[in-house]
């Protein structure tokens, strides 16, 4: 479809959809943008219609994060839109247990997720079963969840955390040690910044595990670029790296650095979207996609948003326990620097 051809008026137009492109242009040709704009279109036109608000994650795809996002950000930045949102609905341009944090604060809301299937590797690795061992093994000891769990597996742990407020989450026991699941090197990264000593569980993001700290080494020796990488990535990936945060903490640090060359070691269509916001930044670009943040697509959202389906329902017994962890996350408050 070529821009002239982009008469719509009312709602999502041809200067709306001209606007949109600035944030895309260093992604995407005019052409590729232009063929998003029919589903852009008729998204914007249901989330009217459906007084409904889509939240994206930093690793959603352009067209979705720069076209027809409401709120975009880390878990934790989302659970927080989530609990705050006057809107009836909610999508979320996410994963799962993304989509089940935002139903635990917002009960009263219809929650979709445009595909179930939208899992996550860290989520799959551990079981309500396992945390309950692991608390017959360390009687007494407070148990911290990652944000990336099923709510079954909150609603067996005390309180929830994301990256951003993991070390936060973990001292506000006053605890000597805590068990923290299911991120075995999100766990190291906490266990190097506190004293607090901690119990880890080994599941792995299967993203992130596959970066290595020669890869990192090498962007710093050839391209001298300034290394930022998740706390999901292995050990020596985060030694090796100069800032180890949230996707939202590698923004907030790509804001204050200003780099001329930079690598983000992390899902890769996170340097699509912010990309446009450092033009002075070049980003090499290693690609390692997630192939459940993958299946949110823009025809997705928009069946969703038809169809009020598929929608996230929490067993009432799960919920109450899940949704404590939640909120003493959310009390715990918002990590320094942030
Ligand atoms: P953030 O909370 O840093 O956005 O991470 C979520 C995630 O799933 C990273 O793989
Ligand atoms: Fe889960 Fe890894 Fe995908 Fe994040 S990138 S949603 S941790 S599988």
């Amino acid at each position: 479809m070529k821009a002239t051809a982009i008469t719509r008026r009312g709602g999502y137009d041809a200067a709306e959809h001209a606007r949109r492109y600035e944030r895309v242009a260093r992604l995407m040709p005019r052409a590729e943008w232009d063929v998003h704009f029919e589903l852009v279109a008729a998204v914007e036109a249901l989330k009217r219609e459906r007084n409904a608000v889509v939240l994206g994650h930093n690793y959603q795809r352009p067209e979705i994060f720069h076209g027809v996002a409401d709120f975009v950000g880390d878990s934790l930045e989302l659970a927080r839109r989530a609990a705050e949102s006057t809107a009836d609905v909610i999508v979320m341009c996410g994963v799962r247990f993304m989509a089940e944090t935002a139903k635990l604060l917002s009960p009263d809301k219809i929650v979709l997720l445009p595909d179930l299937e939208a899992g996550c590797s860290l989520a799959d690795s551990i079981t309500p079963e396992d945390v309950r061992a692991l608390r017959r093994q360390h009687p007494g000891v407070p148990v911290v969840c990652y944000v990336n769990t099923s709510a079954a597996v909150k609603s067996e742990c005390d309180a929830c955390c994301t990256s951003s407020n993991a070390q936060l989450v973990v001292e506000s026991f006053g605890a000597p040690e805590v068990i923290f699941v299911p991120d075995e090197y999100l766990a190291k990264f906490v266990a190097a910044n506190t004293k607090v000593r901690i119990i880890p569980w080994r599941g792995h993001c299967e993203v992130h595990e596959r970066f290595t700290g020669e890869e990192v080494r090498e962007y710093r020796r050839s391209a001298q670029a300034y290394v930022l990488a998740h706390p999901e990535c292995p050990e020596d990936v985060q030694e090796a790296a100069d800032y180890v945060g949230s996707t939202s903490g590698m923004i907030a640090a790509l804001a204050r650095e200003r780099p001329e060359r930079a690598v983000l070691i992390t899902e890769c269509s996170m340097a699509d979207n912010v990309a446009g916001a450092f033009p002075e930044t070049d980003f090499l670009r290693p690609c390692n996609l997630c192939p459940h943040m993958q299946r949110i697509t823009l025809a997705g959202v928009r069946t969703s948003l038809e169809r009020l389906a598929p929608a996230i329902e929490i067993p009432g017994d799960i919920a109450v326990g899940a949704r404590r962890a939640v909120q003493r996350m959310l009390d715990v408050g918002r990590p320094r620097g942030a």
